[in-house]
């Protein structure tokens, strides 16, 4: 059963945030580093607008036992990050980057005209395990960036989370073009029109959407899935004309 073996795994990577060392953060050199800090406050109210996105998805997939497991694991964790990030930021005490619950409310109000469609749930689930291998390469390239140590440490362990969470949608989305071949169209299809969901939330800069790295990341992952990179089926898509 999918959900066992990523439950498996979610339990063997968990770290505690009674282990983060909070009061050893060297709140000089996290204070030096704005930029990075914006980063965070928005990686913050992508991980607290979990508690309305996967919801949304979970009513639509209601009858796939594995993927409501699958994003009970997301929900789980990516409260997680957003405690952990949010605790960090308040320990760090810069005011305009920490997070106050009205600033997540607010964030949250923004999305609430936003409605799903049944039969795009190929799309969602694909720009869901999309998007966390994204927040994967994020994570780690902030960790690398850093000078704070405190911080390296905690996004270390958050880049390794967001990667077995692009894993068990990666799972999900196996296991329905197993049923289904031409379900791997429609994932391709959704590759190449990628959105972040965390833009329903937050701006997300065009620079990050490009991430050379990430997206070949994203290729390697849409090519075990179906065969074919995007960019591969954008090539035949054109020479075929
Ligand atoms: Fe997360
Ligand atoms: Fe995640």
């Amino acid at each position: 059963m999918i959900y066992e073996e990523h439950l498996r795994a979610a339990e063997s990577a968990a770290w505690s945030m009674a282990t983060i060392p909070w009061s050893a953060i060297d709140r000089d050199a996290a204070r030096a580093e704005p930029e990075i800090l914006a980063s965070l406050r928005d990686a913050a109210l992508i991980e607290g607008y979990l508690p309305t996105f996967a919801p949304r998805l979970m009513l639509l997939l209601w009858d796939d036992i594995d993927a409501t497991a699958i994003l009970s694991l997301e929900l789980y964790e990516g409260l997680k990050h957003y405690t952990a990030l949010r605790k960090y930021l308040d320990f760090v005490g810069e005011e305009a980057s920490r997070v106050s619950e009205q600033a997540l409310v607010d964030a949250r109000e923004g999305t609430s005209g936003i409605t799903y469609r049944r039969d795009e749930i190929i799309t969602y689930l694909t720009h869901f395990m999309c998007s966390e291998l994204f927040a994967a390469h994020f994570f780690r390239r902030l960790g690398e960036r850093t000078r704070e140590p405190v911080l390296a440490e905690l996004l270390g362990y958050m880049s390794r989370d967001e990667l077995r969470h692009s894993a068990g949608a990666g799972a999900l989305l196996k296991k329905r073009i197993a049923a289904n071949s031409q379900v791997a169209d429609e994932i391709l299809a959704a590759a190449e029109n990628f959105r972040h969901y965390g833009s329903d939330v937050v701006d997300i800069p065009l620079a990050e959407e490009n991430d050379f790295e990430a997206i070949m990341a994203m290729n390697r992952k849409i090519r075990q899935l179906c065969g074919l990179a995007p960019t591969e089926h954008l090539k035949e898509e054109l020479t075929n004309g």
